[in-house]
């Protein structure tokens, strides 16, 4: 039976439930329902509404229907349209005709916001200790390689030496703003919507401050309109995921590249590895391309969901129903993801030698001009005359250091025997110094700024949704 037969002389039509069900995604907030219904019931009570007797038979009706899903015993019937459906059919079952007054002055509009924002909270709870474990392997895997030099690319072209655990340390901080912006996120949705009743409030005298506190929300929604229809909650988690993913998906073409043997800085760990079916010789990271495509499809949600939200009237409407899926989808898709890019960073090789060997000489142009404008040659002058002096070695066939001194005094009589000492790729890095830069010594800062940030960040642990006990606090 559905919710909302009595108006109707015909059963609805197969069809037309198939695409207006929402069970099949929505079950997945059973606990959110439950909990919600148990503080509610309690409200009513306080209320006056139902009597504290009556109150005690559906929360204790409402942890057998939650029993029932935790131990996966809970049947579904072809009816239940949605999980409010599901579970207050299943609680009348179970109680009798006195589960017929858990709805009362609440409608689906204000328990399934209610609902999807706790659902929303603990997502957002469980997603910030993965994306933790991620930054704890960054810095981990960057510790070992502080001395280490690789070349630095810019437009994918070599640019200038530096060292791997500054490249490394560079998602740290991208995944540290999402974990701000996730825990931005997380203070707006937790607001409770319940009592806004269908769109105009309850008129029961339900203390929704209280209730709020009872499901571990800082405070109330102040307009039933707004309430029942605000899914900006939904949009910036969709937000927040498809910018982590986005940054996990230049960490994956990064990978993507230092893993192909003809960069071969790094080599992945076997089990995170994949092979061919038809080429025996081939070692794919498979699982960075995945962090790369699997962008498409977060930003994909968000973009869907916005467009879903643009154009809708006041109050709810049942496009609102299209919110869950996106954000499911969302969450489990990295909540599968996560945990690969951590273990593969984690167990990631790199091949100092392989970095060396590909740091050329002209990595150190920018050094060369730097030298002239120490000795007091403007910047833009320097850049002129070293921009001659590769042109002249790349025209001869010779290495920039090869070149004899009156050729370098030719461009600029300020080079002097001293030069020599600008063709070093450690002491190139380490002059970069200043907070932010490459060098060994600012890296070492670096990564104590980043200790600080993790220690001044503790992981949220998968807050569950509180479930109030009724018998804990006695009377309602
Ligand atoms: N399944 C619905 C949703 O997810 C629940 C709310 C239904 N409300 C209604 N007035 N039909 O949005």
């Amino acid at each position: 039976m559905t919710l909302w037969g009595g108006r109707f002389s015909e059963p609805t039509d197969d069809d037309l439930r198939a695409l207006n069900d929402s069970i099949g995604f929505d079950r997945h907030m059973f606990r959110q329902d439950i909990a919600g219904s148990i503080a509610y019931a309690q409200a009513i009570a306080r209320a006056g509404i139902i009597t504290a007797a009556e109150a005690e038979v559906l929360v204790k009706g409402l942890r057998s229907v939650l029993a029932e899903f935790e131990s996966g015993t809970f049947a579904l019937q072809p009816a239940d349209e949605d999980i409010h459906t599901a579970v207050e059919r299943r609680l009348t079952e179970l109680v009798g005709s006195v589960g017929g007054k858990l709805h009362t002055g609440r409608s689906r509009n204000d328990q399934v916001a209610t609902d999807f924002r706790l659902w929303t909270l603990d997502a957002l709870a469980e997603l910030d200790g993965r994306i933790a474990a991620l930054q704890s392997a960054l810095i981990a895997q960057a510790e070992q390689h502080i001395l280490t030099l690789m070349p630095g690319y810019t437009h994918l072209q070599p640019a200038q030496p530096i060292t791997a655990a500054h490249w490394l340390l560079s998602f740290f901080w991208m995944l540290a703003r999402d974990r701000d912006r996730l825990a931005d996120a997380h203070r707006r949705a937790a607001v409770s919507p319940l009592g806004a009743g269908a769109l105009a409030g309850t008129p029961f005298a339900v203390d929704r401050d209280q209730l709020a506190h009872d499901l571990g929300l800082t405070s109330v929604t102040q307009n039933s309109l707004d309430a029942v229809s605000d899914r900006d909650f939904v949009a910036e988690s969709l937000f927040v995921m498809a910018l982590l993913g986005t940054h996990l998906s230049r960490l994956g073409e990064d990978i993507v590249l230092y893993s192909n043997p003809q960069f071969g800085y790094i080599t992945l760990n076997d089990r995170y590895s994949t092979g061919s079916s038809l080429m025996p010789q081939k070692r794919n990271a498979d699982p960075m391309e995945l962090a790369r495509g699997k962008a498409g499809r977060l930003i994909g949600n968000l973009t869907g969901l916005l467009t879903t939200l643009k154009g809708l009237p006041t109050a709810y409407n049942k496009d609102l129903q299209e919110d869950k899926e996106a954000l499911f989808d969302s969450f489990d898709t990295l909540t599968r993801l996560l945990p690969v890019v951590t273990a593969i960073i984690r167990t990631l090789r790199l091949n100092a030698d392989r970095m060396r060997a590909a740091l050329g000489e002209d990595l150190l142009a920018t050094d060369l001009a730097d030298y002239l404008v120490r000795r007091g040659l403007p910047f833009r002058q320097a850049h002129h005359a070293v921009g001659q002096l590769v042109r002249l070695a790349a025209e001869q066939g010779s290495a920039l250091s090869r070149l004899p001194l009156e050729v370098l005094r030719s461009v600029s009589d300020l080079f002097e025997a001293d030069v020599a000492q600008v063709f070093n790729f450690e002491s190139s890095v380490s002059q970069r110094r200043a907070t932010g830069g490459t060098a060994p010594d600012a890296v070492r800062a670096q990564l104590e700024a980043a200790h600080r940030w993790m220690d001044d960040h503790p992981d949220v642990h998968p807050a569950q949704t509180p479930l109030v006990n009724l018998n804990e606090s006695g009377e309602p």
